[in-house]
């Protein structure tokens, strides 16, 4: 290959509702491998679009600024991945990256997961390994995306979707795949925004404190499973109940295994609270029912049945401290455009 090929991707955001928290221990850390697994709803409209093509040196863009240090290093790391998983020959041909991100960056709303699914796919297509995702071709640059960021390899796919934590060493049967289509329920996600900026601790390094310091993380790993299966039969059933029931109990256990970390990993706000207290006293008052759910970050998804979305929102866009509430529903396959 001797250029890289202008290449567009779009990847679509997801939120775990049962969690991925932890890596495995004494594999590879280069294949960045889960301990445990999760299932999520990959978001419409919070997407990351990513332009990969040829150019005299490496550079990366987000959102129309240049980008340069760590996170920059990141993106080329990546690029460098996929050539060399590739297997391609000779050195990766430097590259221009241009991101968009349709939604706030490392605020705990998954910008890596929508990131790193875009960058892997624009960059697979941009090196000709790929013209189009066809079944094989989304498995594989799923689980190139995870060695970029876990819950990444999620994005590839619309709808519902699971990922494997697996036992191999090699990450042969750690994989994500659809469970169901965009369609298969009409529920909204609210993302109900607590706060402005970025976290302050990023997943990657939180999760090894975690696994190296929290007193509950053997519990954590230990419970998961049943989770996730549990998960998946009320999601094939639409028994939303259930449903909700065990995202919010996996939500809750990941917190506090994160705050039994030492020192102590606290991503909540007092609003962050708020939202919590005002969706289960309007739940137990027989309003609107919603269940939440959040991440390593201050705000608040709140899963719920469409019917009830906008009345929901309402009543959370009231609560002391909240920003702004969108109603979100489940999002399609991630794409990619050869330009
Ligand atoms: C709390 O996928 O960002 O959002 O693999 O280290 O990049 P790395 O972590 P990342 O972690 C996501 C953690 C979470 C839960 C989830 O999305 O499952």
């Amino acid at each position: 290959m001797s250029q890289p090929r202008p290449c567009r991707a779009t990847a679509h955001s997801n939120i775990a509702l049962v969690k991925y928290w932890g890596k495995r221990d004494g594999d590879d850390p280069a294949l960045n491998l889960p301990a445990v697994g999760s299932l999520s709803m990959t978001l419409d409209v919070l997407r990351s679009e990513t332009l990969v093509s040829p150019a005299q040196a490496d550079g990366f863009e987000l959102d129309g600024a240049q980008i340069g240090g760590k996170p920059a290093a990141k993106v080329f790391a990546h690029l460098d991945r996929v050539w060399r998983l590739a297997d391609l020959n000779g050195a990766r041909p430097p590259c221009s990256v241009r991101s968009t991100n349709h939604l706030p960056t490392a605020a705990g709303l998954a910008s890596s997961a929508s990131g790193f699914a875009a960058l892997t796919i624009a960059a697979a297509g941009s090196f000709g390994i790929c013209d189009q995702l066809d079944g094989p071709a989304r498995a594989q640059l799923s689980a190139w995306a995870r060695m970029g960021s876990g819950s990444a390899a999620r994005s590839l796919w619309g709808g519902f979707v699971r990922l494997d934590a697996g036992s191999r060493g090699d990450g042969s049967d750690c994989l994500a795949r659809q469970l169901h289509g965009a369609d298969h329920w009409d529920l909204k996600l609210l993302v109900v925004h607590t706060a402005r900026g970025a976290k302050q601790v990023g997943s990657t390094g939180g999760m090894e404190s975690s696994r190296l310091t929290s007193p509950y993380y053997p519990a954590w790993v230990e419970t998961s499973p049943a989770d996730l299966d549990a998960a998946q039969t009320s999601l094939a059933a639409r028994a939303f109940e259930p449903l909700g029931a065990v995202m919010e109990h996996s939500c809750f256990k990941m917190h506090a295994c994160m705050l039994a970390t030492q020192p102590p990993l606290m991503y909540w706000n007092g609003a962050t609270l708020e939202v919590i207290r005002a969706v289960w006293s309007i739940r137990e008052a027989g309003g609107p029912r919603g269940f939440v759910t959040s991440d390593a970050g201050p705000h608040v998804k709140v899963l719920c049945e469409s019917a009830h979305a906008a009345a929901l929102a309402q009543q959370l866009r009231e609560v002391a401290g909240v920003h702004e509430v969108q109603i979100v529903a489940p999002g399609p396959d991630a794409s990619l455009e050869l330009l």
